[in-house]
């Protein structure tokens, strides 16, 4: 299991233990975490996953995917450098612990 924190815009914390090698955004769907809508389950054909990583994390997820980027151009909310779609974020044993802090709107 691969530990994750979500903490919505109001500071409300969801710690949920996710199999490893699910991504961001099914966790949360699957553990009924508000804020990840996952409109497209995950085809990167919206950006209703929008998250923020962690300052602290930021290095363990990596770079943004290709088309990442695009797609955010879409984000309800304000995109920030922390800024990824939740659906590209793969749970691994690197990122054990993950904290993503989720935004206010999603659509
Ligand atoms: Fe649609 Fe992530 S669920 S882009």
């Amino acid at each position: 299991m691969v530990k994750v924190t979500y903490i919505a815009a109001d500071g409300t914390e969801t710690i949920v233990d996710a199999r490893e090698g699910d991504n961001v955004m099914q966790t949360a769907l699957d553990n009924d975490v508000d804020g990840i809508v996952g409109e497209c389950g995950g085809a990167m054909m919206c950006a209703t996953c929008h998250c923020y990583v962690d300052e602290d994390w930021r290095d363990q997820t990596g770079a943004r995917q290709a088309g990442e980027d695009d797609m955010l151009e879409c984000a309800a909310d304000e995109v920030k450098p922390s800024s990824r779609l939740s659906c590209q974020i793969r749970l691994t044993h690197a990122v054990d612990g993950l904290v993503v802090h989720l935004p206010r709107d999603q659509v």
